[in-house]
Formats: C-alpha cells, sequence, structure tokens
C-alpha cells in the first residue's frame, strides 16, 4: 500500500483522485487543498500547491510514499528537484519531471529549440526580447497574418495572442515584451508562423526511456457555442477523436512522441511522468502547438475514465522504469465531458453559490472543479465549476448524457457550451 498526496483543486485532480482511490495498491490518501469532490475520495488538505515547505512537512507526517502534482506550477518551479534534494523526502516518488524538464511547457522559447534540435514538427518561429524590439517589429511586417505572438513563460493560458493584422500583432508583442504585460514571463517572447488546422491532445506516460500513450483527447477552449468569445481553461472534451485514425497516429508516434521521448533522455533531461503533447493536423500531418508537463483539464476527465490499468500500479512501474513491461487497456466507450462555468468566466466571477441538484444526476461521474463545502451545502468557488463526465458507445451518446445532467445541477449563473462535440455529430 502507498501513501499519496495529490497536488491541485480541479476537475483534472478530482479524475485522478477518483481513478487514484480505485486501486488496491492506495494507502492513505490526501489532496492539497483538494475541492468538495475530492473529499469524497480522500482527505483535503488546507495547504497551497506552491508552498513547498507545507508540503514537505505533511509528506513526513503523513508518510507519504507517492507525490502526484497535478498543475504545471509546482513542476516548473522544481518540486521534483526539491524532494529529490532532499534527505528527508528523496525516497519519495515524485509523478513528474525535473525542473529542467518542466521546461518544456515552462519556457516556450525552450520547447521551440528542443523540436528545432530533435526535428520535431512545429510552427516556424524567432524569439524576441525588449532588446531585440525593432527587429521582431521587422519581422512582424515580414510576416503573413494570421501572426501568434506567445509569451515566453507560463501566463496562466492566456500568454498567446493570434493577432489578425499587422497592427495588432505589433500591440500584443509591445505590451509583452516592452511594458511586461505578463511580467517576467513575457520578457522574452516567441512570434510563430500561424497553423491552420485542428487541434487534439496525445498523453505519454514515461520512465524516461519508456513510455504508455493514454487515450487522446479533444478540448473546446473558446468560452462561446461554435467556437466563439474568449479563451478558458476549457468548455468540454472528448475521447477518442474521430480524426485520430491509425495512420495518423502512427505519424505522431514516429515524427513527435518517439523523438521527443528520446530526445529529452539524450540530453540528459531527467523526466518521469506526463508529457502532454497539444498538437494541431494541419492536411494529414501532426504539429506540436505546444508541450504540457502535467495532464490536461478538462482533458483528464475524459481520458482517466478510459484507462483500465491501475494508474498505482503505472506509477509504480514509471518509477521503477519498467514502463515497457505495462500492456495499455483503453475502454472502447467514449467519454465526454461538458464543463458548468460561473457567470462572467473567464473574467470575474461571483463565488459562493449554492449548488443543487446532485442527487438527480444519474448515469454521470461529477468531478468537481471549482467547489467547496460551506457547512452542509456545496457552494460554487472558481470559474470552472463541475465537470460532467459520461460513456456512451459514440461521443453523441455519451455527450447527451451529460447534457441531460447538466439540466439537474442547478445554481445562480450556470453556463456552458452546450456544442461540445459539435463538428463529430
Ligand atoms: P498554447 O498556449 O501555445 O497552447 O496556445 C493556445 C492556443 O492558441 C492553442 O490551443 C491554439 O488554439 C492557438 N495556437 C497557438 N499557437 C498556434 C499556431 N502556431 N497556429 C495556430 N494556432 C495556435
Ligand atoms: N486543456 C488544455 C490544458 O490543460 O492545457
Amino acid at each position: 500500500m502507498k501513501n499519496i498526496l495529490l497536488l491541485g483543486s480541479g476537475g483534472r485532480e478530482c479524475a485522478i483522485a477518483w481513478k487514484l482511490s480505485q486501486s488496491p495498491l492506495c494507502g492513505t490518501f490526501f489532496i492539497a487543498p483538494g475541492n468538495a469532490g475530492t473529499r469524497e475520495y480522500g482527505t483535503n488538505l488546507p495547504l497551497s500547491y506552491n508552498d513547498f515547505e507545507g508540503i514537505k512537512k505533511a509528506c513526513i507526517e503523513y508518510k507519504i510514499d507517492i507525490l502526484f502534482p497535478g498543475p504545471e506550477d509546482p513542476l516548473v518551479a522544481g518540486i521534483y528537484d526539491f524532494f529529490k534534494n532532499d534527505p528527508d523526502l528523496r525516497h519519495i516518488i515524485v509523478v513528474g519531471p525535473s525542473k529542467e524538464g518542466a521546461q518544456l511547457e515552462g519556457s516556450k522559447a525552450f520547447s521551440k529549440k528542443f523540436m528545432a534540435r530533435h526535428n520535431i514538427p512545429t510552427a516556424a518561429y524567432h524569439e524576441f526580447t525588449a532588446e531585440s524590439f525593432e527587429r521582431g517589429v521587422a519581422y512582424i511586417k515580414r510576416s503573413e497574418p494570421p501572426i501568434v505572438i506567445k509569451a515566453d513563460g507560463l501566463a496562466a493560458g492566456k500568454g498567446v495572442v493570434i493577432a489578425q493584422d499587422i497592427v495588432e500583432a505589433v500591440k500584443a508583442f509591445r505590451a509583452m515584451v516592452m511594458n511586461q504585460q505578463f511580467g517576467d514571463a513575457s520578457k522574452k517572447v516567441v512570434i510563430e508562423q500561424f497553423l491552420d488546422g485542428i487541434e487534439l491532445s496525445v498523453f505519454a506516460f514515461t520512465d524516461g526511456t519508456n513510455y504508455i500513450l493514454l487515450p487522446e483527447a479533444k478540448d473546446y477552449k473558446r468560452i462561446g457555442v461554435g467556437d466563439t468569445g474568449l479563451n478558458t481553461g476549457g468548455m468540454g472534451a472528448i475521447s477518442p477523436v474521430p480524426f485520430a485514425g491509425e495512420e495518423f497516429m502512427k505519424k505522431v508516434t514516429d515524427r513527435i512522441i518517439l523523438p521527443t521521448i528520446n530526445g529529452l533522455k539524450a540530453e540528459g533531461i531527467v523526466y518521469h511522468g506526463f508529457v502532454f503533447f497539444g498538437l494541431i493536423k494541419v492536411g494529414n500531418d501532426p504539429y506540436v502547438i505546444e508541450y504540457n508537463c502535467r495532464m490536461g483539464d478538462p482533458e483528464t476527465e475524459v481520458v482517466i475514465p478510459r484507462l483500465e490499468n491501475d494508474l498505482v500500479e503505472l506509477i509504480l512501474k514509471m518509477s521503477e522504469g519498467k514502463l515497457n513491461e505495462v500492456t495499455v487497456q483503453h475502454s472502447n466507450k467514449a467519454a465526454a465531458t461538458v464543463m458548468l462555468v460561473s457567470e462572467g468566466y473567464p473574467g470575474d466571477y461571483p463565488k459562493g453559490r449554492k449548488m443543487t441538484g446532485f442527487d438527480k444526476v444519474k448515469g454521470s461521474h461529477l468531478f468537481h472543479a471549482g467547489t467547496k463545502k460551506s457547512n452542509e451545502d456545496i457552494v460554487t468557488n472558481g470559474g470552472r465549476v463541475l465537470a460532467i463526465t459520461s460513456y456512451g458507445d459514440d461521443i453523441k451518446k455519451a455527450l447527451s448524457r451529460s447534457y441531460e445532467n447538466a439540466e439537474h445541477i442547478e445554481y445562480e449563473g450556470k453556463y456552458f457550451r452546450n456544442d461540445i462535440g459539435w463538428e463529430f455529430e
């Protein structure tokens, strides 16, 4: 039995908590800070996932064997190295890469250079800083719109601008590098070619040498119906992805996954855990839009339900470098998730709205995101509130079940997109 501490408080962490807690290998199980949903699977600890000293104390007190960081922040801030450099924590399995490995997500410039070194297909790009501002403007003027401007570092999903003309591109570029719109995260900026295609998310779980592939997924990032309006963390997801057939996935493996895993190893970059490939299919070819060093949200809410293997066992195999011994089992069923959000999201939104109707939900998993327990009630506590995941013989059936149940959950200001998976109907 292994004692586990999972970091995070989103729908992703709720789905991971649900899965971990089903394992016969799961001992005492804590989530920090968790939400109203994760309480059903383990004990929530009132601890920020960025509080490394607090996490250390909890790991010692509760004799934790496995630390599972859900979000990218602690990984990019170096929680793996923090654990491996501390004699009291070194023995603990950390499900995630070293600080250097997490740079695949933490620095767009780092990931672009990595891809260039390993011939991994991605958009053509240049990087610029305040010192090279004028050259950046000249580069924009030579480019064909749309032009993609990206803050180098973590910017809570807001660091990418797709400018429709030169003026907008220069404005976004200036705001980032000259006015430090995202602080240090936009001191450096990547300007890249726009890729026109359809996106999907592919997930590998690696021990640094071997890897297994989890089910692929597609998420829906825009707030509005018909993929309109502002970008969000994700309004829903489906798995499998109908256009990711065998031939296409072979290209993904040969051109992207293998060169990434082998490239990390060849460069001596310590990387265990999840690699999230944010891909785009242009014509029939895959390109990398971005890497993430953790699972996706809300993709996890459909990927994890379709994974039939014991997740704790996979983590132990990862820590032993023996993922080559594992046969991955994916469910034949489709899964879909619909995210209920708070009015105003992704801008400002209210919190503390009482939620009801949980008892009316039938045939779906509810993965809580921004919720918390307040006395006897469950109240909203975030922009993304609840992921409603269902299985089905196909995506359409899974979606209709989630939509039925979305009507049962009630709180003031509830909003969800009613067209998740629309292009596959
Ligand atoms: P990222 O944070 O790099 O994933 O970018 C956020 C979103 O912007 C992506 O999910 C894409 O929808 C879009 N995007 C980023 N880079 C490009 C690109 N080079 N071409 C087209 N769309 C892009
Ligand atoms: N759903 C996209 C992400 O997790 O980054």
